[in-house]
């Protein structure tokens, strides 16, 4: 399977699924417990047909949109996500490096795989720093300043993830940071050696967010230590409204989902905030940003940025959560499979028919402009 065979985010799943040893392909994969809001994300886009206009002039498409005083090209980013290099030697440069080619924001994650200094230097597009609240608040400072050091536009603070959700793909499979696969995960790493060669030939393991602050990468704290030794769950509204305070950029919330929540985010000062389930990894049972979004624009839409997450995959589904009145709309797997299927010219690939999609579907909708979407054009069934 090559590249020029991928048209859509199934192929690029498949292509991605025939290079990665499976305990890696899994862990992009897999969701929470019996992974059921991982599989309403996708379907909750088709609870709601487009009603186009038609004969209004669409020679000219702008699908630009500005979200948290950024401008992005094309109203969805590459939303921040964990490990990049291990599942293709480029990791985050390539998609620092894609998301500049299209003008569109890229987080770099507290578990990213290259420094946000680096990924700053690759591009100029607006960067995300996907940050975790620690116990120590020393840490917490010491980290926020650097991100201000670097240039970060905008900090988004991750709420949904106090504590690990129950993936049981990785559990089966042995997959954790540092490796502790089982005899089944190891089979499967000695089935794909291409993968193997092509990661033991380029640099080291390294979460170089961390690595000053905790020995993650020599291997004496696990990824899931570090979660329930490091982290704070005791973390509160109070806390947050400090962090809010010291960013002097715009600070965002990702994995709001009740009214009541974000109205507190508006309260606190925040610029957004992210509906999201983390892809159906924490919370199973947890209702999709889709499915929840209307109400929350319509409690909080006017007074700060509503983004949402989780499950898209088609130009449609972007033009369907811009006209319930979301400002963008971020993908994790979307540019994932790709990275791992073909690094750089993956995502590339990816980001362009999502490009493609989205300019095809405003001019089958009559659309020259984003701000033209509303709920004029969505009927739920
Ligand atoms: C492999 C993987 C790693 C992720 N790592 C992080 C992370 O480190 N921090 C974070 O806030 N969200 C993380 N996410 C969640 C994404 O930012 C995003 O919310 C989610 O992927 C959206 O769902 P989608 O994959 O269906 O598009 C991760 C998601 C995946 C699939």
């Amino acid at each position: 399977m090559r590249l020029s065979d991928c048209h859509n985010f199934s192929d690029f799943r498949r292509m991605a699924q025939r290079r990665l040893p499976g305990p890696i392909f899994n862990y992009i994969d897999g969701a929470a417990d019996d992974e059921v809001t991982y599989r309403r994300n996708t379907e909750s886009f088709e609870s709601c047909d487009l009603v186009p206009n038609v004969l209004r002039g669409v020679g000219e498409v702008d699908m630009s949109v500005t979200v948290m005083g950024q401008k992005l090209a094309m109203p969805f980013y590459c939303s921040p996500t964990a490990l990049q290099r291990l599942f293709h030697h480029q990791g985050e440069r390539a998609v620092a490096r894609a998301s500049a080619k299209y003008g569109t924001m890229f987080g770099v994650s507290s578990l990213g795989t290259v420094s946000l200094e680096e990924a700053r230097k690759i591009s100029s597009s607006p960067q995300v720093y996907q940050f975790y609240f620690h116990r120590d608040r020393g840490l917490n400072r010491a980290m926020m300043q650097r991100a201000r050091d670097v240039g970060v536009e905008v900090m988004m603070l991750t709420v949904d993830s106090i504590t690990g959700g129950n993936r049981e793909r990785d559990k089966r499979t042995g997959f954790a940071i540092p490796f502790k696969l089982n005899l089944a995960g190891m089979l499967q790493f000695a089935l794909k050696p291409a993968w193997a060669i092509n990661y033991f030939t380029h640099e080291g393991f390294k979460l170089p967010q961390l690595d000053e602050h905790v020995d993650m990468g020599g291997g004496t704290m696990s990824i899931s230590r570090y979660f329930t030794e490091m982290l704070d769950p005791s973390m509160t509204w109070d806390d947050v409204a400090d962090m809010v305070r010291q960013w002097p950029g715009p600070f965002c919330l990702k994995g709001i989902m009740s009214v009541e929540d974000a109205k507190r985010a508006v309260e606190i000062g925040c610029s957004g905030i992210v509906l999201s389930n983390h892809g159906g990894r924490q919370l199973d049972g947890s209702r999709a940003a889709f499915d929840q979004l209307a109400e929350i624009v319509d409690a909080v839409g006017d007074r700060i940025d509503v983004i949402m997450d989780g499950g898209v995959q088609r130009g449609t589904h972007v033009l369907k959560a811009l006209s319930l009145g979301a400002k963008a709309v971020g993908v994790g797997r979307y540019y994932l499979f790709p990275l791992a299927a073909a690094g750089q010219p993956g995502v590339e690939r990816a980001l362009e028919q999502m490009r493609v999609e989205i300019e095809r579907g405003m001019k089958l909708m009559g659309c020259t402009t984003i701000g033209q979407l509303s709920r004029e054009n969505l009927r739920f069934r």
